[in-house]
């Protein structure tokens, strides 16, 4: 569970508002997808409830833990993947999997299994010795969700992760993603893709200018738009037009 109360914050000294009061809840075995144009403060927000921003104003808590004040206890149910795959570019796959197996604390014998399984599916194996900085861009989001799903965290935190990957690969990682949420675990993702958010949510939040203007599950945000049954790609444009 993810529980966002007031959070406000600003870049450049108050000069650009990025997260303006958000209150937003995200419930335990449920993919939540954050939709919003370029520029409408998902990835701040995400970045602050991971702890990579501090909050200006507002709390958020992770399973019933303040991020401020149980930092390392929020982070360590917690995986994260940014909108880049930033990683150790000199570590061979496996060593970086290894490396987040032991921050994270995963015991040896699930690690190996685990890996196998998701290089697996990500059709990885071939390449998991060679080093990061070998691997095209979508092979690079692959490895960095292979890391996010190593220690099975409670709560994943995924900034635009469909991007570079080939349709494949995009389908293993939703079947993933449902699959985490079935065992009672939350997942909250932005998106620019709005098949993926309507096919895959249990529920939409969408964000423009820092503010959150909609919330619901489909059927909610259908009954925003004056015309019946809008597809949410029509919802999004007139919810979101300036
Ligand atoms: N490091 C930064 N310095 C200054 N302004 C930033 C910085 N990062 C983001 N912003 C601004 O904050 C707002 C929200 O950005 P962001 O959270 O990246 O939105 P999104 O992920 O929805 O595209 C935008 O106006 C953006 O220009
Ligand atoms: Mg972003």
């Amino acid at each position: 569970m993810i529980e966002l109360r007031n959070v406000s914050k600003s870049y450049n000294k108050g000069k650009v508002k990025a997260v303006d009061d958000l209150t937003l809840v995200v419930r335990p075995g449920e993919i939540f997808g954050f939709l919003g144009p370029n520029g409408a403060g998902k990835t701040t927000t995400l970045k602050m409830i991971v702890g990579l921003l501090k909050p200006d104003a507002g709390t958020i808590a992770v399973n019933g833990l303040d991020t401020q004040t149980n930092a390392l206890a929020c982070k360590a149910m917690t995986t994260y993947v940014p909108d880049y795959p930033a990683i150790y570019e000199r570590l061979t796959g496996l060593e970086y999997l290894n490396f987040i197996g032991d921050v994270y604390g995963v015991p040896k014998a699930d690690r190996l299994r685990r890996i196998e399984k998701w290089l697996e599916i990500f059709e990885l194996t071939k390449a998991v010795g060679n080093p990061i900085q070998s691997y095209s861009h979508g092979m690079k989001q692959k490895i960095v969700l292979t890391a996010a799903l190593l220690p099975a965290p409670r709560v994943m935190i995924l900034d635009e992760p469909m991007v570079g990957l080939d349709p494949r690969s995009a389908h293993q990682l939703k079947e993933l993603m449902r699959e985490h949420c079935d065992q009672g675990k939350t997942l909250f993702f932005s998106t620019h893709i709005m098949e993926v958010a309507e096919k895959l949510c249990d529920r939409i939040g969408i964000i423009n200018k820092g503010r959150l203007i909609a919330c619901g599950t489909m059927d909610e945000l259908k009954k925003l738009d004056a015309e019946p049954d809008q597809s949410l790609e029509n919802i999004f444009l007139e919810l979101t037009e300036t």
